[in-house]
């Protein structure tokens, strides 16, 4: 059942709740600021449901002025649920395994942080059997120059775009299934000059076999189609002509990447920002050089995509 539309029009422009929590839309299809939650200070189940209805409605939420603890983190993202260990661990906050640190900071010559993530139009963990159904970013450091903030992370709503397409190529789609490949993700970065990282050793590379999917994918909430194929991590259309496959791909990646689909963020330390990686896409802009910037992220592992 798509109960999208009623949750929308109960809350739109703001929906108030019992606590002095709130939800402000950011003017677009999706993103919304949920005000009056303190993570730090403690949220209780009740609240804690509100902060999930919004992120389930709104497919990307922002808490503005959190100061959590890594632990705070991790514990306010596992009741989303079951937290992925990263691959990339040697990258972990202190003792918490479960949070990576996403940066360009380099200190005594060694990388503290993923510095290269987000640079094509993805959903996390896509190249997996089971990608995250849900990723948490806190800004830590958030570079500006001149007064303009830098390092802005752009959301494409996914079931909007599927619903914008021809009714012929939404039947067509529904139907196919596609490869995701972090291998082709590396190679593609590679191609383009975005790699600033190690390249994948063959133990890694045996570690992330290519998966296929759903091209359309049902939300597990909410039942809505949304496309699922990503610039980043889609490799092929499985049984498509090799031309066919990569030029539906392009077009459809173009399509995702449309601003009517699109809610920019601007970062501010502080800044706990919560999406749906069923429901969206992101891509991050690289257009801050050395200033520093430094995030903690928790992903949420999700279903297998049906
Ligand atoms: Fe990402």
């Amino acid at each position: 059942m798509d109960n999208s539309i009623s949750l929308r029009e109960k809350s739109s422009p703001s929906h108030q709740a019992g606590g002095g929590m709130s939800v402000v839309p950011l003017g677009g299809l999706i993103g919304a600021q949920v005000l009056g939650v303190d993570i730090a200070a403690g949220v209780d189940d009740a609240a804690f449901a509100f902060v999930r209805d919004a992120l389930h409605q709104h497919s990307v939420i922002v808490l503005r002025d959190q100061h959590i603890t890594p632990r705070q983190q991790t514990d306010f993202s596992a009741r989303l649920g079951e937290l992925r260990t990263s691959f990339y661990n040697r990258y972990a906050v202190g003792d918490r395994p479960e949070l990576s640190i996403v940066s360009n900071i380099v200190k005594d010559g060694q990388a503290i942080g993923i510095a290269d993530a987000g640079m094509l139009w993805h959903t996390d963990a896509s190249y997996l059997a089971q990608p995250d159904m849900y990723t948490l970013l806190y800004g830590v450091d958030i570079p500006s120059k001149d007064g303009k903030v830098l390092g802005d992370t752009m959301f494409s709503s996914a079931w909007s775009a599927y619903d914008a397409l021809p009714d012929a190529l939404k039947k067509k789609l529904l139907g196919l299934k596609a490869v995701h490949s972090f291998v082709h993700h590396i190679e593609k970065k590679r191609t383009k000059g975005q790699l600033k990282r190690a390249e994948l050793t063959a133990e890694q590379k045996a570690a992330l076999p290519d998966v296929q999917h759903p091209v359309v994918r049902r939300h597990p909430i909410n039942g809505r189609l949304c496309l699922f194929v990503t610039e980043g991590h889609t490799k092929e259309i499985v049984g498509l002509p090799a031309q066919e496959s990569s030029e539906l791909l392009e077009m459809l990646f173009q399509h995702l990447a449309r601003p009517e689909f699109v809610y920019r963020h601007s970062w501010r330390p502080g800044d706990l920002v919560i999406w749906d990686n069923c429901a969206l896409q992101h891509l991050a802009m690289f257009d801050y050089g050395d200033i520093p910037r430094k995030l903690h992220r928790a992903g949420v592992m999700g279903p297998v995509p049906v």
